[in-house]
């Protein structure tokens, strides 16, 4: 099947799936992910936000208006790269996703990554950071992303080799603006690799 075709397969399994689960709300969106299914760069984040939930878009907020700022310092343009979150839906008052969201949305983003099969994940955030390192056997390299961001992980997989890189959430910024240019090193970073 072409991955246009399986993209939007998937996508109508998750709007059913989306209508039965507890985080969905009348008036809202799920937040399937967008971009370039030719992807070679894939961005997942944490869950979708209030702007999100209202257009179906992928940061498209206020941590989106910082992720559009540091992809341009990157010169990566959004059309070029696949962005999703690891829970489609949002939760409330832009809490935490659980982990037994974390673990009910989790297929969904497994079968984006089969259909994309991009070269370089990069997690937003320790949400992310965790549910992909674990997925690809790399728990034991797993800590805090104040630790690990910015360091490229390589992980063989039947397709090739896979580059995870752990990166801070954008929304970071909001609560420290100093991050910013640590955000944009590492984004220089994944440019380079
Ligand atoms: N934060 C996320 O993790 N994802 C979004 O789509 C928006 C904000």
């Amino acid at each position: 099947m072409e991955k246009e075709a399986e993209i939007e397969k998937l996508r109508k399994e998750c709007i059913e799936f989306c209508k039965k689960n507890p985080l969905y709300k009348d008036g809202t969106f799920l937040v399937f992910g967008e971009g370039s299914l030719n992807a070679d760069i894939m961005l997942v984040g944490e869950a979708p936000g209030y702007n999100e939930s209202i257009t179906g878009k992928p940061f498209c907020g206020a941590a989106g208006k910082i992720l559009d700022e540091l992809l341009e310092s990157a010169g990566l343009k959004r059309e070029d790269i696949f962005i999703t979150n690891i829970v489609k839906l949002r939760p409330p008052n832009n809490r935490n996703p659980t982990q037994e969201e974390i673990k009910s949305f989790a297929p969904f983003l497994d079968k984006q990554i089969e259909i994309i099969n991009p070269k370089i994940i990069c997690c937003l955030g320790n949400f992310s950071t965790g549910y992909i390192m674990k997925k690809f056997n790399l728990s034991n390299k797993l800590q805090g992303i104040s630790k690990i961001h910015g360091q490229v992980f390589d992980v063989s997989t039947l397709l090739g080799i896979l580059k995870i890189i752990p990166l801070y959430h954008p929304a970071v910024v909001t609560y420290d603006t100093n991050m910013k240019d640590v955000l944009k090193e590492d984004f220089k970073k994944l440019v380079k690799v």
